[in-house]
């Protein structure tokens, strides 16, 4: 699988691409990353790549000639093209599976007010918010959808069970109205830390219990943090 992060600030991505799990994967082949700067489709002397927008207001738009020569040159036929936007789709879990399927990708980076409406309705697949909040640009999300996309990959992680168990993931704890808990709490050495004791039934050996014990906590912790994902009500 390919990912293309599209961006005016190519400089951001090394330092995040090129260390531990994201590193590997790409050294034994299972993804690759490349980083296309917009600007080089910037037009005139200048390399322009926003303007004003029409019917006045803050901030400027990136523009949709500049967006498409951009998207043109470095598509395939089997790329999908995903526009980081606070006003996109919420990203979850279900999501990343969606997108570390056969598809490459090309991230756009938006930055400033925002994007000329007319290359989302052209070109883009997918819009999609990492939260409810608003930031200077779009880098941060590319790299959290492009993180959680290549954890999922076939060979990235060592044991494929340590993506399958996490929060959001394990599909044995199905309930009626969601397929989503939170992962149960870990603990390791040392047995005792500050008065409180790693819990007796994770020293045990059995794993039956261990498993039971686990699921409880999963619960737990989803109806107390997040009851939405069981259809509950936020206190
Ligand atoms: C300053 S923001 C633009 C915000 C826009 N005017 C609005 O109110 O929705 C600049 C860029 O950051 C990115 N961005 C900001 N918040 C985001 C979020 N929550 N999720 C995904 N991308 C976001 C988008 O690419 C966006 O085009």
């Amino acid at each position: 699988m390919k990912i293309i992060f599209l961006t005016l600030f190519p400089e951001i991505f090394p330092a995040f691409l090129n260390f531990s799990i994201l590193k590997r994967a790409q050294e034994k082949g299972l993804i690759e990353f490349e980083v296309v700067n917009l600007r080089d489709f910037g037009l005139g002397v200048h390399k322009n790549v926003d303007d004003r927008p029409y019917g006045g207001g803050a901030g400027m738009v990136l523009k949709a000639d500049v967006l498409s020569s951009a998207v043109s040159k470095i598509k395939t036929r089997n790329t999908r093209i995903v526009l980081t936007s606070a006003s996109g789709t919420p990203y979850i879990q279900k999501t990343a599976r969606i997108l570390s399927g056969d598809k490459d990708l090309i991230i756009i980076c938006g930055h400033y007010e925002g994007i000329d409406e007319r290359f989302i309705e052209k070109y883009v697949d997918m819009e999609i918010s990492i939260g409810d909040y608003v930031l200077t640009g779009g880098e941060l999300p590319a790299l959290v959808i492009a993180d959680s996309i290549t954890r999922l990959l076939p060979g990235v992680l060592k044991k494929p069970e340590a993506s399958e168990n996490e929060s959001f993931s394990d599909p044995s704890l199905l309930t009626p109205h969601s397929s989503l808990l939170l992962e149960y709490p870990h603990y390791t050495r040392p047995e005792e830390f500050e008065g409180i004791n790693v819990p007796e039934v994770l020293l045990s050996g059995n794993h039956k219990e261990i498993e039971l014990w686990r699921k409880q906590k999963s619960l737990e912790k989803t109806k107390k943090i997040r009851p939405d994902l069981l259809g509950l009500k936020r206190v």
